[in-house]
């Protein structure tokens, strides 16, 4: 089925990549899963480490899927991959605009004042350490990185940031690189680990696999 993305996105923002399209559907589902089984869920605080020009963003903020208010925490270079199949495009813009996703990801978040953006550009591998790791977040969405030893260490601190209760996203589960077939190129295996290493904390939301990995953290059990 093909979707109509204008009436997700006006012509108002400025995209240039469209990887987060196809990925929609799954996260309506989910979302409307969660919100069945768990009616009082809301995202007050979120934290999305790679964000790029914010197509993922944008979708929450304009489905309702995070509070008006919400406190919005964004960490990215804003430097694309340059080790990474399918980031030619991106390669190529840089050589006009070496500052556009950082430019056209404040642009499309303008849109949306009542959300408290807080933007962190570096590697998220330095920002990280440096936060207050207690666990605040209601969601995660983790699409930095494609390493998987990276993709590990995200998660790593994603998982003592997030509240019980709260939704962490790992994107490109099912991705491979297909001019590059090293076992960390590729976040699978960081996944992998962080799922098995903390399997009794989390639900997995679409256990068969799927293209991203959703990952339901448990309440605490008094
Ligand atoms: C695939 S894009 C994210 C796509 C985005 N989720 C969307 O919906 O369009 C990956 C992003 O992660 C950023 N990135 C890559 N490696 C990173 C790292 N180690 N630390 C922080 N950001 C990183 C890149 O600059 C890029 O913006």
């Amino acid at each position: 089925m093909k979707l109509d993305y204008n009436t997700l996105y006006s012509n108002e923002y400025k995209f240039n990549e469209y990887w987060f399209d196809n990925l929609s559907s799954t996260w309506e589902t989910i979302f409307n899963h969660i919100k069945k089984e768990i009616p009082d869920f809301k995202i007050n605080k979120a934290l999305e480490i790679g964000c790029y020009e914010g197509r993922a963003t944008i979708w929450l903020a304009n489905n309702n899927i995070v509070e008006s208010s919400c406190e919005y925490d964004i960490i990215d270079t804003f430097g694309g991959s340059e080790v990474e199949t399918g980031m030619e495009n991106t390669m190529e813009m840089f050589k006009d605009k070496p500052d556009f996703i950082y430019e056209n990801f404040k642009h499309n978040i303008s849109f949306h004042k009542n959300i408290k953006w807080n933007i962190m550009r570096d590697m998220s591998n330095k920002i990280l350490p440096t936060l207050d790791l207690t666990p605040k977040y209601d969601f995660i969405y983790i699409d930095a990185s494609h390493q998987s030893d990276d993709t590990f260490v995200d998660g790593y601190y994603a998982n003592k940031m997030l509240k019980p209760g709260g939704l962490l996203i790992f994107d490109d589960y099912g991705w491979g690189d297909p001019n590059n077939r090293d076992l960390n190129h590729s976040p699978k295996l960081g996944i992998d680990v962080f799922c098995n290493l903390y399997s009794d904390l989390y639900q997995d939301l679409i256990p068969g696999g799927s293209y991203q990995k959703y990952l339901l953290k448990n309440k605490l059990i008094n």
